[in-house]
């Protein structure tokens, strides 16, 4: 059942070749979320990973800008922690620690509030999807001058060959790998 509902998931993820840019196939996940039933499995299937990897018993749920913000606050919500996001540069108000990254097909600098995450603080990184890892690593480093214990990573895609965990100082995990 389960992994017959992962398979589905992953034919139902549409692809776009040379999107944004030549060369990039772009997995969009909102061609899953759209589906109510797709939507409610995902979340049961995150859930069910997390107690799995005992990644339970967390203070907050980071998410990443802008397509981690539809995952990580539901997530929280079930797993009875806060949300925090980590915004691209010039968004947050307050003292924020911030840090350049590059992505597949992009530069930027992403940012976090000071206060937002207290030293010790057991954190779970949500994101759609990881590629070359670079803004799941960013992230984990933000965390990191922080103080904070970022128990692992959790995104819906992986894109394997790219071997994007290699650039995350934390555990990475996947529920559909292409
Ligand atoms: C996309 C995606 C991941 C990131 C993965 O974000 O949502 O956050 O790229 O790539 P990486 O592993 O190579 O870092 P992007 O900032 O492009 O767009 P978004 O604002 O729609 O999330
Ligand atoms: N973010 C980085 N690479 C991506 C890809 N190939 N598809 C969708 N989002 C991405
Ligand atoms: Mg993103």
């Amino acid at each position: 059942l389960y992994e017959s509902t992962l398979s589905d998931l992953k034919d139902k993820i549409k692809s776009y070749p040379d999107f944004p840019k030549e060369g990039i196939v772009f997995r969009d996940i909102f061609s899953v979320l759209r589906d109510p039933a797709c939507l409610r499995n995902i979340l049961d299937l995150m859930v069910a990973k997390i107690e799995l990897l005992k990644w339970t018993d967390v203070d907050v749920v980071v998410g990443l800008e802008s397509r981690g913000f539809i995952l990580a606050p539901l997530l929280a919500v079930k797993l009875n922690a806060g949300f925090v996001p980590v915004r691209k540069k010039g968004r947050l108000p307050g003292v924020c620690k911030e840090i350049a990254y590059t992505l597949e097909y992009r530069s930027d600098v992403l940012e976090i509030q000071q206060d937002s995450v207290h030293q010790g603080q057991r954190v779970l990184i949500i994101d759609d999807l990881i590629a070359t890892g670079g803004s799941l690593g960013a992230t984990c480093k933000l965390l990191s001058g922080l103080n904070a214990n970022v128990v692992g990573c959790l995104v819906l895609l992986e894109l394997e060959q790219l071997h994007g965990s290699k650039n995350v100082e934390a555990p990475v995990e996947s529920l559909i790998t292409f």
